[in-house]
C-alpha cells in the first residue's frame, strides 16, 4: 500500500479534526522556523496548500501579516476547512478557506500570491503529486516569492533516524496508524533552475524530526 488516497485522507483528518493541533508538540518547532524565515511582514497574498485547523493561519494573520495582506488556504477535509472557518472568522475580509477534492491547485490564477506555504503536507503525498503541487506553487507564485515548506523528514541522529525509518515501515502497512506520513526529503524535488534556496533545516523535536525549506522562486 503507498500513500492515502484522497478519500482516506478526507476521512483521515475528517476523524482527527481539532485533535490535530496536538501535534504542536513536535510541529511548532519547525513553524517557527518557517514563520522566522518566511519573511511574512513583506506578504502581500498567501497560499497554504492543507491548511488544517488554520492554527498557523491564525498566527500569520495575528502576528505577522500586514493588516492588508490577504490569506487562502485550502483543506481536503470538511472538518479542517469548518475548523480554519470558524478560527479565522474575525479576519473574514482578509482570509478565505476552501474546501478541495485533494488535487494540486491547479485551478489557482498564475502569480497570485507571494508566499505559497504548505506544513505537513507534502509528507502525506505521492511524489507524483509532491511534484506536480511543486509545479503549481511555482506558477502560483510571483517571481522572487517564497516557498515555504516544513514536514516530517529522514532522521538526522541516533534517535531520530530510528523514530523516522519506524513511520517509514508503518505508513506502507498502516497509513492510517500514522495519518498517512511518512518521511520525506524535499531538496532532491527542488529543481536549481526553479528554486533559489534560502534557509534550509532539519530539526528534532521528541524525536521526530522536521525539515524546513524557505526557497524563492526564480
Ligand atoms: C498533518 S495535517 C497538517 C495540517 C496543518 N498544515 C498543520 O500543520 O497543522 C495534513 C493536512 O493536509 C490536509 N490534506 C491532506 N491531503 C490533502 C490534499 N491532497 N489537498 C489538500 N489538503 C490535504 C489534511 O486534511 C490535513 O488538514
Amino acid at each position: 500500500m503507498g500513500t492515502l488516497s484522497y478519500q482516506q485522507a478526507r476521512r483521515t483528518y475528517d476523524r482527527i479534526g481539532s485533535l490535530q493541533d496536538s501535534q504542536r508538540f513536535y510541529e511548532d518547532r519547525a513553524t517557527a522556523l518557517v514563520l522566522l524565515h518566511g519573511d511574512f511582514g513583506s506578504a502581500e497574498s498567501v497560499f497554504e496548500f492543507g491548511c488544517g485547523t488554520g492554527r498557523f493561519a491564525r498566527r500569520l494573520l495575528e502576528k505577522y501579516l500586514s493588516d492588508t495582506a490577504h490569506y487562502r488556504g485550502v483543506d481536503i477535509s470538511p472538518t479542517m476547512v469548518q475548523l480554519a472557518q470558524d478560527r479565522l472568522s474575525s479576519y473574514a475580509t482578509r482570509a478565505d478557506v476552501i474546501l478541495t477534492e485533494g488535487e494540486p491547485p491547479t485551478g489557482e490564477p498564475a502569480g497570485s500570491c507571494d508566499r505559497f506555504v504548505s506544513n505537513y503536507v507534502f509528507d502525506l503525498l505521492s511524489h507524483e503529486d509532491i511534484r506536480t503541487v511543486l509545479r503549481e506553487a511555482h506558477r502560483m507564485l510571483r517571481p522572487g516569492g517564497l516557498l515555504c515548506l516544513a514536514g516530517l523528514t529522514s532522521g538526522t541522529g541516533f534517535t531520530s533516524r530510528i523514530v523516522a525509518s519506524v513511520i517509514g515501515w508503518v505508513q506502507p502497512k498502516c497509513p492510517a496508524l500514522v495519518g498517512g506520513c511518512r518521511p520525506v526529503d524535499l531538496l532532491p524535488l527542488l529543481p536549481e533552475s526553479q528554486w533559489q534556496l534560502q534557509h534550509h533545516l532539519k530539526v528534532v523535536a521528541f524525536g521526530l524530526p522536521s525539515e524546513v525549506v524557505v526557497a524563492k522562486r526564480c
